[in-house]
């Protein structure tokens, strides 16, 4: 589980579930400038990317999509993920892999250069994760870059969280709202009942737990 200090060395099953969800409803992405926050590896980033570049126009340049995390070792991997030959990643030509550490958001001077990076440089219209909330000291940063990210109402972000702590889900509930997000849970994946329907097999153990959240601004 956790391994060199680090959550991210591994793909959880949030991940496997966002990108079922994502691959059921591509045109959330198509198109689409996406930053994933504490992307890991990048299994569900390395989707996304797939999904737009099986979706691509030919000779038209396809949108940023910026997979992120705070861990080195982390990001040399997913940076490795990302361009096997074997991933349809590889291709897409504008993934851009770096690190974002949420506490920076926390700190006047280095959320200032944060911003100035999520906002002028990735600008994304939809901000992704996957099992991003497993300790309650996350959440105040986490939600602190979400909020840099999210400026409008036309951008939104959509999390996969695993339950495991019912405290630390209805912490980051009742934080998400007093900051001035909205949160509606959508509905669990049609195929997550029976593990035979599930895209992703093997990996359906536990996908009752895991909560899929869309966080918006009211416009
Ligand atoms: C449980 S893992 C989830 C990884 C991947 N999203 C998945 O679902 O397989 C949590 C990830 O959050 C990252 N993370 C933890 N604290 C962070 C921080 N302060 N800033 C950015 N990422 C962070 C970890 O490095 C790790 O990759």
């Amino acid at each position: 589980m956790i391994e060199a200090g680090t959550t991210g060395l591994r793909t959880w099953t949030a991940a496997f579930f966002l990108a079922q969800y994502l691959l059921q409803n591509p045109d959330i992405v198509l198109q689409k400038r996406v930053l994933e926050l504490g992307s890991g590896i990048g299994f569900t980033g390395i989707v996304v990317g797939t999904v737009q570049v099986l979706s691509q126009a030919q000779g038209s340049p396809l949108p940023k999509l910026w997979l992120t995390d705070v861990d080195e070792t982390v990001l040399s991997v997913c940076r490795r993920n990302v361009d096997l030959s074997c991933n349809l990643s590889s291709l897409h030509g504008n993934i851009q892999v770096a690190r974002i550490d949420w506490f920076d958001a926390l700190n006047e001077t280095s959320a200032y250069n944060m911003s100035f990076v999520i906002r002028e440089q990735m600008d994304p219209e939809l901000i992704i994760g996957s099992d991003i909330v497993f300790d309650p000291s996350l959440i105040k940063p986490l939600l602190s870059t979400l909020k840099l990210a999210i400026t409008d109402s036309n951008r939104t972000a959509l999390f996969a969280l695993t339950m495991r702590n019912e405290t630390t889900m209805s912490m980051f509930l009742s934080s998400a709202q007093s900051m001035g997000f909205m949160v509606e849970e959508l509905a669990h994946l049609a195929g997550s009942t029976g593990t035979e329907e599930f895209l992703l097999p093997n990996v359906a153990e536990d996908m009752s737990r895991v909560k899929l959240l869309k966080l918006y601004w009211k416009s």
